[in-house]
């Protein structure tokens, strides 16, 4: 279907990717790689701060675009803000500032809705409320902070006010940790551990929200996924850092060990991930100690005993998915190809005689052009389709899902109400805390299935089918369920009835 790769590595130094880089185009686009060196060579070569210079201009294969920027300021760590950053790259602060705008797709994008603003929260425009949309959400979450306030997410320029903004701060009191994913924290930690990272993402996540937040200015910007001196992408959240070791070994460091093409992806999994608060530190993890899946994710909480809440409706000890589009990307025929996020979040465009990475990071079927039709030589109309026959065949397994633990709820539920105890209603109560998260897992992925869509499939008919044998458990106390039930999770939780705060904090 696609193009092959054209194996080009792309980056001078031992960064670089070994084979292709993730990006083909057949027409030989490479992407400036000796751009640092170059960055470097002039520099040296005496270029006065503050003056308006050639920074680089380098034409290395043939066929390769110039790609050319005018060096205004002398960038260093201690500038954080974009729009400083931006004046020695004027088209990508440009772009980058285009995420403020709101277009719906048929299962993406996101939605304009004009709102009334109150003292509490001044927003004008918000997203549409996904649990108003689908009240099957509220039953599944009941207890819960987000069956309260959860929204179609939006582009990056809101993720600091919709933060401080959605309606799931009133219900629960949040942790600094929180802002780990929805500000500029390069400068904010930097500054907490007087230059160490870890040691101020260690101060600041236990902070109440409120403190916490004073710190940060900035929705994510060029410094969180920019090293200031050769450009080149480097990881700069705590999170990710620490979840990768817990993945693949202590000993790996991902700005060492990473390859270019991988942090194409790596840049976006800082924050596109599921994770929880552990502990009174409320440190920030990501759960991927023993891989990337959904079922191995939720075996990882089985063993640990994690709970995020009690479910108002069932007692079952809850856990709660989010945005997992690293991680089912990473189950997908891209990411087995190296095709990255940037390859259709940020494709090439040009500017000029230029050649640059769109900064406007949104929805590719918006930009359908650039973002597939390099590899995928179909017409637009087709490869939409192609798309949206994935998401609707994912929509429909979902809604199977939904319907399956809505009832297995309701049945729990009946049964406790009618005095069943606790202890009795484990084995029904634990294979709906399973149900529910691997529903959850495709249900919160916000590609609907498109990223990896028969693992998609496969996760949604597990949860069916473990929604089921909850109902079956509840009927006949001799039928043995297919996954085994792990002892009641012990973990101390908050209560439920008054401040339905989990130890996951409530996301
Ligand atoms: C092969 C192309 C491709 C790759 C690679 C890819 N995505 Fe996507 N992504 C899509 C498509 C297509 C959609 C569905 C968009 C829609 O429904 O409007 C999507 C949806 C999304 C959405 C929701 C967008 C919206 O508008 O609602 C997010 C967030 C996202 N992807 C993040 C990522 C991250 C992070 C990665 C890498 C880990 C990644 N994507 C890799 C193609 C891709
Ligand atoms: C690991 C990174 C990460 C952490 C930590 C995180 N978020 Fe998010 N958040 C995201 C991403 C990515 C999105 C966009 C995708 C989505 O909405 O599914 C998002 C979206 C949101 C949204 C907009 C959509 C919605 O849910 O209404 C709100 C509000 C939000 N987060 C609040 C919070 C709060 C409150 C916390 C702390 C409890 C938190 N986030 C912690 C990554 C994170
Ligand atoms: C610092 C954390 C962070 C990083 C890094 C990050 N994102 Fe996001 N992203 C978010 C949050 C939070 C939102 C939701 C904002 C909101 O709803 O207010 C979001 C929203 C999105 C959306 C939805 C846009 C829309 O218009 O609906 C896409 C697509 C997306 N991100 C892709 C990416 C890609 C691709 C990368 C890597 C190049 C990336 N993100 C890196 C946190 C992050
Ligand atoms: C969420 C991560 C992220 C943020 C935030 C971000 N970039 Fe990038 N940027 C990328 C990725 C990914 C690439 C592609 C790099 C590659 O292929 O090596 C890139 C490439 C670039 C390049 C190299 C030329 C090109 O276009 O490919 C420049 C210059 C650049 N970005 C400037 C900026 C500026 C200025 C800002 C802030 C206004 C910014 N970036 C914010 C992820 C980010
Ligand atoms: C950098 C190249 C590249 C880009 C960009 C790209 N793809 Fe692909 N795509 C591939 C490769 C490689 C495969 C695997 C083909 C194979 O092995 O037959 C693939 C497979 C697919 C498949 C089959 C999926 C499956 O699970 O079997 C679909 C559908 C698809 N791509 C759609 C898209 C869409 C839509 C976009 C844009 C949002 C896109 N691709 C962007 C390279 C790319």
């Amino acid at each position: 279907m696609a193009d092959s790769h054209s194996g080009e590595k792309q980056q001078a130094g031992p960064g670089g990717a070994p084979g292709h880089a993730g990006r083909s185009g057949g027409q030989g686009q490479g992407h400036i790689p000796l751009w640092a060196a170059g960055v470097a060579a002039i520099v040296a070569g005496g270029l006065a701060a503050g003056a308006a210079g050639l920074l680089s201009n380098i034409a290395e294969h043939q066929g390769e675009a110039k790609s050319a920027f005018f060096k205004v300021v002398e960038l260093s760590d201690d500038i954080t803000d974009p729009a400083v950053w931006g004046k020695n790259f004027p088209q990508h602060y440009d772009d980058y500032r285009k995420t403020v705008d709101m277009v719906r797709t048929r299962f993406g994008g996101s939605e304009a809705e004009p709102r009334t603003p109150t003292a509490s929260d001044p927003r004008t425009v918000v997203a549409t409320s996904k649990i108003e949309e689908d009240p099957r959400l509220k039953a599944i979450w009941a207890g819960y902070a987000f069956a309260k306030d959860f929204r179609e997410e939006r582009g990056h320029a809101f993720m600091l006010e919709d933060q401080v903004f959605t309606e799931r701060q009133q219900v629960a009191k949040q942790p600094g940790t929180c802002l780990h994913c929805h500000a500029s924290m390069f400068g904010v930690y930097k500054k907490a551990g007087d230059g160490d990272l870890t040691k101020g993402f260690e101060k600041v996540n236990p902070m109440p929200y409120a403190e916490a937040k004073k710190l940060a200015e900035h929705p994510v910007a060029c410094i969180d996924c920019h090293d200031p001196a050769s450009m080149s992408l480097r990881v700069t959240r705590p999170g990710f850092i620490e979840g990768m070791k817990a993945w693949k070994g202590q000993d790996y460091d991902v700005n060492r060990d990473a390859s270019r093409a991988e942090m194409r992806s790596y840049v976006c999994g800082q924050c596109h991930v599921e994770y929880y608060f552990k502990g009174p530190e409320k440190r920030l993890v990501y759960p991927w100690h023993k891989g990337l899946k959904a079922d191995e994710i939720l075996s990882y909480y089985e063993e640990n005993g994690h709970k995020d809440w009690v479910h108002a409706k069932s007692g079952a000890p809850a856990l709660k998915a989010q945005h997992p589009e690293f991680e089912l990307w990473s189950q997908g025929v891209h990411a087995r190809s190296g095709v990255s996020c940037a390859d259709c979040h940020m494709p090439y465009k040009r500017a000029g005689a230029q050649k640059i990475s769109d900064h406007h990071i949104r929805s590719p079927l918006l930009n359908v052009n650039r973002a597939c039709q390099t590899c995928h030589r179909f017409p637009e109309d087709e490869l939409k389709a192609r798309v949206e026959a994935i998401q609707l065949r994912t929509y429909e397994m979902r809604n199977a899902a939904m319907d399956a633990v809505v009832q297995l709820i309701d049945d729990i539920g009946a049964k406790r109400s009618a005095g069943a105890s606790d202890d009795s209603l484990w084995p029904a109560q634990s294979l709906q805390r399973k149900a529910q998260f691997l529903l959850d897992f495709i249900e919160a992925e916000n590609s609907t299935g498109f990223h990896a869509p028969g693992e998609a499939a496969r996760i949604l008919g597990k949860a069916v089918d473990l929604a089921r044998q909850g109902q079956v458990a509840l009927r006949d106390a001799t039928f043995t369920p297919t996954e085994a039930i792990p002892p009641r999770p012990t973990t101390p939780g908050p209560p439920t009835t008054s401040a339905p705060v989990g130890a996951k904090g409530e996301k």
